[in-house]
């Protein structure tokens, strides 16, 4: 039979880390219905290597890990959003523990490891290098549990249902059939946007299609300037883009240009464990310096046997292209990796929006600041994704309602143009990376500016199918980095312009982005 709309309590978009933590609160509260772009597994969090950062070994301290993430932060973190992350950290871990999550332990105790910028080791892992999949492993086991959670999978988010102010549900697509799904609260866990770069760590589902259906539904949108890139992803024409891990540089592994010269001790005290966008500028300036595409990563100087067991994924997916990280240099060159900015949330995930929750990477908390600490995503998902569901809860079950159900079904009819979709998302990603990526500058952002808006006239109307809907997300969330990253005149945290090299006047404010509203600073 044909569904005219489907309806639940709690509308979860997005199945990672933070969707399925919002879910497990979500559950014993009413029905849930979880949506993935694409099949469940795939997302940021599957992909999530080194680990996940939390003060629970003797040595550390939730005092320490606080500042840490500040000092990352750059200045820009909400303190009282980094107070809570890290003193309900160890908390969600013990309990995601307690539902059958298994780190990595030596001996009996559980074993923590090194990544950059942290003054202790603080990294829990899952077999080896594969945290991600674990958290995700344990996350799903639980939610089974529950006995009114659904799941579409392959369901893209077109829009949000907005009635009076209020999100009260969701225009989904599936099967070229465009369903309108009611629910009492709506939570937004889409993760991030890599894709809008060429170069990325991330999969191929994250498009920003979150931030962009929050902002087309009134949502106010925070820092969109402040993109991490990631220093060290496989660099080879014939392999994909995959993550080698900062745990590589925290187990000792040292970078190398194509002369075969370390070079990080030149450009700061932490050598290799200096803060991300440190060490992703002093690549690319030895790139430059040296006229190559790549520098090298090096582990030959570890112990073998401790690299294939610590890093066994790695390890696996290097040799498959030839690469065997405990005997050659690996090529490595930086790729766009995480937003710190977001959908701007409260510290229990409220949205600008009545109705319209989020969580993790989509998110703007407010704890990363400008420059996120590694490892405090997975984190963030966890300890956000659980307070969101609880603020759903009392929202849901206090003035949610289910909408005047004015959305039915229809098919969705396929675009019937001459664009050639597939050239425009490419050269999205190519101009997005030359001109708005790791070293940005007026005139470099300038020409972003116009290529988007040729690009947005290009696609102002029409019908779409997902392609199209998919491009004019990324083509929205371009839009609003360029905007944010030319109105901050200053370098701060990962958002550097070589044309201020200083902090600028404003750098204590934050940008705001809202539709039909001018993109402004906060008082
Ligand atoms: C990594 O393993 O290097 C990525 C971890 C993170 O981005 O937090």
């Amino acid at each position: 039979m044909k569904t005219v709309f489907d309806k639940t309590d709690f509308l979860i978009i997005g199945g990672g880390v933070a969707g399925l933590r919002a879910a497990i609160e979500v559950a014993p509260h009413g029905s849930v219905l979880v949506l993935t772009k694409d099949k469940p597994a795939e997302s940021s969090t599957g992909y999530a290597q080194g680990g996940i950062a939390v003060a629970l070994s003797d040595e550390d301290e939730v005092g320490i890990h606080y500042e840490d993430t500040i000092k990352a932060g750059d200045g820009l973190c909400r303190e009282d959003a980094v107070r809570i992350l890290v003193e309900e950290g160890p908390e969600v871990i013990l309990e995601l523990i307690s539902w059958g999550a298994e780190f990595d332990k030596e001996g009996r105790r559980l074993a923590f490891t090194q990544e950059a910028a942290h003054s202790r080791r603080r990294i829990l892992h899952a077999h080896g290098d594969s945290t991600g999949r674990e958290l995700e492993r344990a996350l799903v086991s639980k939610v089974r549990t529950f006995s009114d959670v659904r799941r579409y999978d392959f369901a893209f988010t077109v829009d949000l249902i907005i009635e009076d102010g209020r999100c009260v549900g969701a225009l989904v697509l599936r099967d070229k059939e465009v369903i309108p799904i009611y629910a009492k609260a709506v939570i937004l866990a889409t993760g991030g946007g890599g894709q809008v770069y060429s170069r990325t760590t991330n999969p191929p589902v994250t498009a920003g299609d979150g931030m962009a259906i929050a902002y087309r539904a009134g949502a106010v949108l925070e820092d969109m300037e402040f993109i991490q890139f990631h220093p060290t992803t496989l660099y080879s024409p014939s392999a994909p883009q995959f993550l080698l891990s900062e745990a590589m540089r925290g187990e000792g592994a040292i970078l190398k240009n194509i002369n075969g010269e370390r070079f990080m001790p030149d450009y700061h005290s932490m050598s290799e464990l200096a803060s991300r966008d440190i060490v992703a500028r002093a690549i690319i300036s030895e790139m430059v310096k040296t006229n190559a595409r790549h520098v090298y990563l090096d582990l030959r100087h570890l112990d073998k046997d401790f690299v294939r067991r610590r890093f066994p994924r790695i390890y696996s997916t290097c040799l498959q292209f030839d690469i065997d990280i405990t005997e050659d240099l690996i090529p490595v060159s930086p790729a766009a990796h995480y937003f710190m900015g977001g959908v701007k949330t409260d510290l229990e995930g409220q949205t600008t929006v009545k109705g319209l929750f989020a969580a993790g990477e989509v998110a703007c908390t407010g704890v990363h600041g400008a420059n996120r600490l590694a490892s405090n995503s997975l984190l963030e998902g966890l300890v956000y994704g659980a307070r969101t569901g609880m603020a759903a809860v009392n929202w849901g079950m206090g003035n949610g309602e289910w909408g005047l159900e004015k959305y039915k079904s229809h098919k969705l009819k396929s675009a019937n143009w001459n664009i050639d979709i597939e050239k425009i998302r490419s050269s999205l990603r190519r101009i997005m990376w030359d001109k708005a990526g790791i070293i940005r500058c007026k005139e470099s952002l300038t020409e972003a500016t116009e290529w988007l808006k040729q690009w947005n006239f290009t696609l102002r109307e029409g019908v779409f199918g997902r392609k199209e809907l998919e491009l004019k997300n990324m083509l929205t969330i371009a839009n609003l980095i360029v905007d944010s990253a030319l109105l901050r005149e200053g370098s701060i945290g990962a958002h550097y312009r070589s044309d201020f090299k200083e902090r600028g006047e404003s750098w204590q404010r934050h940008i705001l982005c809202q539709e039909g509203r001018e993109i402004k600073w906060t008082e």
